[in-house]
């Protein structure tokens, strides 16, 4: 496995790797890594004849200083495993290597940054958008892949993929979960032991909400009952939880409006923030 931490270097690589007829796949992390990203390289690695991991935790997307700095760093343990999983090569870049310049640069989505996670970390799709273009230049992937995790994110990845004709194929992989059905996160990490068994709440809480839009149930009612559902313990917050188009973003009032339906939660378990969604079928 090659490691890389400069931008020249894996640029020269890659473009040697590409003359030779590869196609290469790339999974942008960043680190903590866990069996959700494995499954992300391991596609990566099935459809692809290089696959490209990166891992840098890109402080443009954090609007909470706290979080960045508390974000768990194990970048050790992430290349062996990696090396593990059958990675080919690791782009693990500085802030000093990623951002020269502190970025002016800026994206707006339009209706897709404008709620749930956008509405709640404002900046934070801008961010992510920033560093995903580069990494976009930088690689020059045939393929790349992102978590249904993160679902408003590979929304708006697709969009930032087409506007700017990148012409590479993006693929969402299916979010990985614990046992208990608690979905994969790097955040999970930062769960202490008691907090742990309260995070599946959020997700009890998207069963809960399927089965009661499958007996034809409003919104508004929904909305209420996964209330109920997660905010009962005092350190468990429920900051929001919408049903949305899973195309375009658009909040429903009514199920019926859109043909393939979303629902995505956020809130937090003492001060950690998880997330998580569920198709309606
Ligand atoms: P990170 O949170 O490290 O996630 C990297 C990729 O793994 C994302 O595409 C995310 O959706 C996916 N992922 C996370 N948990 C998963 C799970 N349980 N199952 C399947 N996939 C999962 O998302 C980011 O990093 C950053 O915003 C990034 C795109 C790297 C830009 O900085």
């Amino acid at each position: 496995m090659e490691i890389f931490k400069q931008i020249a270097p894996l640029k020269s690589f890659l473009e040697e790797q590409r003359r030779t007829g590869k196609t290469i796949g790339l999974v942008p992390t960043m680190g903590a890594l866990h069996a959700g990203h494995v499954a992300l390289i391991e596609t990566s690695k099935a459809q692809n004849e290089l696959t490209v991991c990166s891992i840098y935790i890109n402080p443009t997307q954090f609007n909470n200083a706290v979080d960045l700095q508390k974000y768990p760093r194990t970048l050790a343990s992430d290349t062996t495993l990696l090396e593990k999983t059958g990675c080919d090569v690791v782009f693990c870049p500085d802030n000093e290597e990623m951002y020269r310049h502190p970025s002016t640069l800026s994206f707006d989505f339009g209706a897709l940054d404008k709620v749930m996670e956008g509405k709640f970390r404002p900046g934070h799709f801008s961010g992510v958008a920033l560093v995903v273009a580069k990494l976009f230049n930088i690689v020059q992937p045939t393929q790349a892949y992102f978590g249904q995790k993160d679902w408003q994110q590979f929304a708006i990845i697709s969009q930032l993929t087409e506007e700017l004709r990148f012409g590479l194929i993006l693929h969402g992989v299916p979010t990985l979960r614990e046992k208990d059905g608690l979905a994969m996160s790097s955040r999970n990490l930062r769960l202490t032991e008691l907090q742990r068994p309260k995070a599946i709440v959020f997700y009890k809480a998207l069963l809960t909400a399927k089965s009661l839009f499958a007996n034809g149930e409003s919104v508004l009612n929904v909305k209420d009952a996964v209330k109920k559902i997660v905010e009962v313990d005092p350190e468990i917050r429920l900051e929001y939880f919408e049903a949305t188009d899973s195309k375009n973003l658009t909040v429903l009032e009514n199920v019926e409006e859109s043909s393939k339906p979303i629902m995505c939660i956020a809130g937090y378990v003492g001060e950690i923030r998880l997330i998580d969604n569920m198709f309606l079928d």
